[in-house]
């Protein structure tokens, strides 16, 4: 029994506002610098960096049919704006990342085993807790992997870049765990034990993948397997704290509508 239930849902239209001043208030990256890769930056970062390159780039066609569904269901059309905003802010990460890629002279993924795992999870069954549960997972792995690259590398592009994402990914962690309590909330028992139960294990398999995949890259930015493990976890429980509908005042009729006094994630 949680007794500081004390959460709000944020509306979609404050996600909207959100997504939108985010829009205007970008980090200026250096273009006009040189790539300044090393040798080893490019033997130990570039491989796997394509690979997230591609994964950001994803063209939310599944996303913006399973809200279609959602919005509908909810009553809330508002949500519809908020998700494409949203795609629209994961479709930038990827245009900067491509554009680094581009100026390195490398090509960029058409394929990457990792992204094509994630998508067929989230393409399976076009509904929202089909599609935010990944996600958010993936976006826990971008905190730690971003900040990885940011370590690592000597380029001020690519520093800039990692910064930027990093900055957005706090905020849309949180946009996809409101959407999970609100999922969540009003789920017997039970069946909420065993979604967290299969939430965790879920989350053993992601992890071990990242960590497979990019494991050199995480390793230059200072994460070896026991530090990346340890913040993965934490950072996934935090999440899970974010997504648990029991924090989270349940006063209004239509949360998804409710305008709330908190605030907007800082920094982001
Ligand atoms: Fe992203
Ligand atoms: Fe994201």
């Amino acid at each position: 029994m949680n007794t500081s239930a004390s959460r709000t849902i944020r509306s979609s239209a404050d996600w909207v506002d959100y997504f939108r001043a985010n829009a205007e208030q970008q980090k200026d990256i250096p273009w006009d610098e040189p790539v300044n890769l090393s040798a080893e930056e490019r033997a130990v970062i570039i491989p796997s960096l394509r690979g997230w390159q591609l994964g950001e780039t994803s063209d939310g066609a599944h996303l913006l049919a399973a809200s279609h569904t959602y919005a509908a269901d909810l009553g809330d059309a508002t949500f519809i704006e908020a998700a494409r905003l949203f795609i629209a802010e994961e479709q930038r990460h990827g245009g900067n990342l491509g554009r680094f890629l581009d100026c390195a002279g490398v090509s960029r993924a058409i394929s990457d085993w990792g992204d094509t795992l994630f998508r067929a999870v989230r393409y399976f069954v076009p509904r929202m807790e089909i599609w935010a549960t990944p996600v958010v997972m993936v976006e826990t792995h971008a905190l730690i992997y971003y900040n990885a690259v940011r370590r690592a590398t000597r380029s001020a592009v690519l520093r800039r870049i990692c910064e930027q994402i990093l900055a957005d990914e706090v905020a849309h962690i949180r946009f996809q765990c409101e959407r999970l309590a609100l999922l969540h909330h009003g789920r017997a028992g039970w069946l909420q034990a065993l979604t967290m139960l299969f939430h965790r294990g879920f989350f053993t398999v992601i992890t071990l993948a990242v960590w497979v995949g990019h494991r050199h890259a995480l390793t230059a930015g200072g994460y070896r397997f026991k530090r990346f493990w340890a913040m993965a976890w934490s950072k996934m429980h935090h999440a899970w704290a974010l997504m648990n509908p029991q924090a989270y005042a349940w006063n209004d009729p239509m949360p998804g509508h409710a305008p709330q006094a908190e605030e907007m994630p800082a920094g982001a």
